[in-house]
């Protein structure tokens, strides 16, 4: 089965995941915003696989520790939350607690936290989110999301499958044709992050991309900065090359949509 979008989505988040491997970015984050029922869960489900890789359905303040102290040792570089509305249902405070410390640990990373008489030094510690979520919850969360400046820590996406790709889905599982949601693999865990060189040049070119889309986001120049390496990464060369600016700029029409608050 191909659907061209999903084919799309599946190879921007490889690109999301392999800013793990690059050294000196962010692992950058993503979450897809669409309707019950068009895949997003299952998409983000292929890299469940991953040592790299976390997946939660739900969590507290004590998994994300955990997530933060493996960060730090080179053993995780992305949790995902195939239903990122179970953390905002929880009791305010609680759900609060765990977006408060998800936001620091997906931009400048964590630091110092204390927790009772404890206080844990993460060093830093930086990972990114994967996520899914209903445009419904969206709207109904989104200030709270807002507040803890989660918007702009990631490229959230709305993802809606038209008639056609839904009835080509239909068809794949009418013929128990899974291969859309066959695992897939990103191979960095435990590995040393590999520094990649952004050529004066080709930062220009980034920069040109980025004002293109969202005027002076400063941290979405940074985002696609960090996708241009993951690109060069993927490919086992320390230095991002023109095709690898062309193919992030060939998800621009995903990355117009994304919700920024700024
Ligand atoms: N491309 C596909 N091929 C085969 N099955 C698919 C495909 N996309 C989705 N499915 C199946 O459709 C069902 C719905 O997908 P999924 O649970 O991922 O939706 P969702 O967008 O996460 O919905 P919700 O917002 O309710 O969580 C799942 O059983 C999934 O395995
Ligand atoms: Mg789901």
């Amino acid at each position: 089965m191909t659907v061209a979008r999903w084919e799309r989505l599946t190879a921007l988040v490889e690109l999301v995941l392999n800013t793990g491997a690059v050294a000196g970015v962010r692992r950058e984050s993503l979450i897809l915003c669409g309707p019950p029922g068009h895949g997003k869960s299952a998409l983000l489900e292929r890299w469940g696989a991953n040592v790299a890789v976390r997946v939660y359905t739900d969590t507290t303040l004590t998994d994300l520790l955990s997530c933060a102290r493996d960060a730090q040792n080179g053993q995780l570089t992305h949790v995902i939350f195939p239903e990122l509305q179970k953390l905002l249902m929880r009791r305010s405070a609680v759900g609060d607690q765990a977006l408060g410390f998800l936001a620091a640990a997906m931009e400048e990373g964590v630091k110092r936290v204390s927790l009772g008489p404890i206080t844990h030094d993460f060093r830093s510690a930086q990972f990114g989110a994967l996520g899914a979520i209903t445009p419904d919850a969206l709207s109904f969360f989104g200030q709270r999301l807002r507040h803890i400046g989660l918007f702009s820590r990631g490229l959230w996406l709305p993802w809606e499958m038209d008639t056609g790709e839904l009835a080509a889905v239909s068809d794949a599982i009418r013929d128990g044709d899974q291969s859309a949601l066959t695992p897939c693999e990103v191979n960095h865990a435990g590995r040393p992050r590999v520094p990649v060189r952004l050529s004066r040049s080709l930062a220009a070119t980034v920069q040109k991309l980025s004002q293109a889309i969202f005027p002076f986001d400063v941290r979405f120049q940074k985002q696609l900065a960090g996708l241009c390496m993951a690109s060069a990464v993927r490919e086992d060369r320390g230095e991002v090359a023109a095709l690898d600016v062309e193919y992030v700029a060939s998800f621009a029409d995903f990355f117009r949509q994304a919700r920024r608050d700024r």
